[in-house]
């Protein structure tokens, strides 16, 4: 073209006009050269294509008022799933994803909830008195609307049942090794009303399993700590997953439901009837105690003056009425589709309904879910598209769902019905399309910031947190604050079923994160966790809740944005290798764990020529198809090393529980979080002979060690 410039036309002196022809010829000209700039530019560069602009307007967006402002609509008015106000929610939040454009729906379920109907409780004393108490919670103007109907306290799926006259006995936490405190101290519990603290490391319904095997007739569980004393803490009660009614497959409008008398169904509620008690209800009960004097090593650790157990003289009027019914519960989407891959998704997910208000618990991360669909909307607006197809998920009735045993410390939530029946539902496309699920719960507690991984995303998480200003301290970004706090890079590990990850990861092995500020609030699951309590003590300035949205959405842009999905198995690898340390001082060479060592060994080698892989493919920018595909097997083969993990038979008598290096053991005092059918292999077997005892673990081992070996050929991606 440029030759054509060369030799221009000279003007004459007479007319400074190019002839005709010339225009003609320069607007064809001009033409292609902006046809080329055009093509050229849209090709390479068109705007907001590279991630980086996307990452940098994603974060130029954050703000601490929208965020406070979707919190407080969101917790006007208590919010229990399967009534009208949590349908307001719904709505809400549906309302919201449609309005940014977003393409959204709402499924819905039918699923067995559980409600009150009736409770009371008095107790009397041995001076004759008799007091009642109101159960219900004075909140003041200290809570939301004071005026709205807070659901009373109860247990989710408690029996209905009465008890007259009985003694009131202190179990402590009430694990096994409670009980035999008492049984050497002579306290008998059968028959008693049985009064527990909760913590120890067990959740409700094991605390009610043990109190009904050891003969009590009902029990009041109390929640100590740093607790609002007046604050009761609801919960449920039921064993196993998602609705009871349909156990393992999604619970469907018009699809199979297992009736309310199956064994299978009936098996997963607690056989004796349970309250929530306040700090304060307990302790008039707990001081007035006589019989055996309260054990040396219990005081010690007691936040309340315990001289004696019981049981008595103390006598207990215990009363419980609920109902369970069916109703509609609804899980609500926005999809962002994909423009390079749309059938790779990227999820965000949280739940939204709450046993009362549900500031911390769950809003404060729905919060952050509609403030992360807001920016990301604001960007489509910009022209950007992400490469992979994002699923913004708000689910219901997380908190009926259940806890089969909480492993970790941090023991603090129920779970999940809404997403357990969809991730049943959807089980084929995810297990062939999801790249990762990116679960916030309780987003904002307290100070201190809290994460969770499967290990190949651990440094991606850490990559990103050191983009994120800290809240707490200025000038500082969160990886720092987080360094100096955590000498080692402490992210747990989802063995637990206390929130939503739990079905991604245990049952559909889909890589995942979960994350939270502060921990362990005072008003967790009480008519105290409301907008007030959020904006006088959990995050007066939103500033926690910025800090979360920013982390969550830049994980999402990573995971949906970048050419080569940012997976690292090194970090995986390094992780098993701890776990087999742990396991084998607390084997001490009761079985073999060569087998183990192997297959670790093996996955650390895959894991490092992927890791090569990925920096080479890394280098080659150009788009032809060829790298093109390469890349995108090699995104395959990261995403399904994660699926390696799942076993077909699942846990022993558990089978939906998939994944063999995480889940919940069956014991919940088991010393191991990781590794779920060894645990429960060293536990079951506690009595057996020692030639049982080696062959059951050993087996175990060898499942996991074949586990592991499926991880790393899915990573290979080659048949042997
Ligand atoms: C406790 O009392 C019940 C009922 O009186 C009795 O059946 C049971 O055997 C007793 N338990 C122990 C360990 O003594
Ligand atoms: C009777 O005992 C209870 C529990 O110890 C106590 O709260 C109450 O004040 C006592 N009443 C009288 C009249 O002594
Ligand atoms: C947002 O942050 C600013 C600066 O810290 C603060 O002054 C303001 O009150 C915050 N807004 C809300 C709604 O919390």
């Amino acid at each position: 073209m440029a030759q054509l410039w060369s030799k221009p036309p000279v003007p004459t002196a007479a007319s400074t006009k190019p002839p005709r022809p010339l225009y003609t010829f320069l607007f064809i000209v001009i033409l292609c050269i902006l046809g080329f700039y055009t093509l050229h530019y849209a090709h390479s560069a068109p705007p907001l294509s590279t991630s980086q602009n996307a990452l940098r307007l994603f974060l130029s967006a954050a703000t601490n008022f929208t965020l406070s402002a979707y919190l407080r609509d969101l917790t006007l008015h208590p919010h229990l799933a399967g009534t009208k106000p949590s349908l307001r929610t719904t709505h809400y939040v549906l309302n919201h994803f449609t309005s940014l454009g977003l393409r959204a729906h709402a499924v819905a379920y039918d699923a067995l909830l559980s409600y009150p109907t009736h409770s009371s409780l008095s107790a009397h004393f041995s001076n004759g008195t008799e007091l009642v108490f109101p159960l219900s919670e004075s909140t003041g103007s200290g809570s939301g609307n004071g005026n709205d109907a807070v659901v009373r306290p109860y247990h989710a799926y408690s029996p209905s049942g009465t008890a007259r006259g009985a003694m009131a006995v202190f179990v402590n936490f009430g694990r096994e090794e409670d009980y035999r405190a008492l049984g050497g101290m002579g306290v008998n519990v059968s028959g008693c009303v049985v009064i527990a603290r909760k913590g120890g490391g067990l959740p409700r319904a094991a605390v009610v399993e043990r109190a009904a095997l050891n003969g009590a007739v009902a029990v009041l569980l109390y929640t100590g700590g740093d607790r609002f004393r007046k604050g009761f803490e609801r919960g449920t009660v039921m064993r196993g997953l998602g609705d009871p009614l349909s156990p393992g497959w999604a619970g469907v409008e018009g699809g199979e439901k297992l009736g309310l008398g199956d064994d299978e169904v009936s098996g997963r509620f607690p056989k004796i009837p349970s309250l929530p008690l306040s700090v304060d209800d307990a302790e008039v009960i707990l001081e007035s105690l006589g019989g055996a004097p309260t054990p040396s090593e219990w005081r010690d650790a007691l936040d309340l003056k315990v001289d004696h157990v019981g049981p008595g003289p103390t006598l207990v009027d215990f009363d419980y009425q609920g109902e369970k019914k069916v109703v509609k519960i609804h899980n609500v989407f926005a999809v962002i589709k994909g423009l390079e891959e749309p059938e790779r998704y990227v999820l965000l997910g949280n739940h939204r309904d709450a046993w009362t208000y549900g500031a911390v618990d769950p809003n404060s991360g729905t919060a952050a879910l509609l403030d992360i669909a807001r920016r990301f909307s604001l960007m489509m607006r910009s022209g950007w598209r992400p490469r992979r197809t994002i699923v913004l998920c708000s689910w219901d009735a997380e908190e009926f769902g259940m806890m089969s045993n909480p492993v970790t410390k941090s023991e603090k939530k129920s779970w999940e019905i809404g997403s357990t029946e969809w991730v049943e539902q959807n089980l084929v496309n995810l297990g062939s399309k999801a790249v990762a699920y990116l679960n916030v719960d309780c987003a904002v507690q307290g100070p201190g910031f809290f994460a969770g991984a499967t290990p190949q995303l651990d440094n991606l998480l850490l990559e990103v947190i050191k983009k994120v200003e800290d809240p707490d301290s200025e000038g500082e970004t969160m990886y720092q604050k987080w360094a100096s706090r955590n000498s080692e890079n402490n992210i747990e590990r989802l063995g637990r079923v206390d929130s939503d990850f739990a079905a991604f990861v245990q049952h559909a092995g889909v890589p995942s994160v979960d994350m939270y500020y502060g921990a362990d609030f005072p008003t967790y699951h009480t008519a105290f966790d409301s907008y007030d309590w959020m904006i006088n003590y959990g995050d007066p300035s939103f500033k926690r809740h910025v800090a979360v949205a920013g982390v969550w959405g830049l994980l999402a842009l990573h995971l949906a944005d970048d050419p080569i999905l940012p997976f690292n198995y090194i970090s995986y690898a390094e992780q098993l290798k701890r776990h087999k340390e742990v396991l084998s001082n607390l084997l001490g060479g009761l079985v073999s764990l060569s087998p183990l060592s192997t297959s670790i060994q093996d996955f650390a080698s895959a894991a490092k020529e992927a890791e090569i892989e990925t920096q080479k493919l890394r280098e080659q920018e150009t788009t032809s198809e060829l790298v093109v595909l390469k890349k995108r097997a090699l995104n395959d083969r990261l995403i399904f090393a994660e699926r390696g993990f799942l076993d077909t038979d699942g846990l022993e008598g558990r089978r939906w529980f998939k994944h063999l290096i995480y889940g919940p053991s069956s014991d919940p005092e088991s010393k191991l979080d990781f590794f779920p059918g060894i645990a429960d292999a060293i536990s079951r077997t506690t009595r057996m002979s020692l030639s049982q005892k080696k062959a059951i673990i050993q087996h175990e081992v060898w499942r996991v060690a074949r586990a592991i070996q499926r991880a790393t050929s899915a990573l290979r991606g080659e048949l042997t």
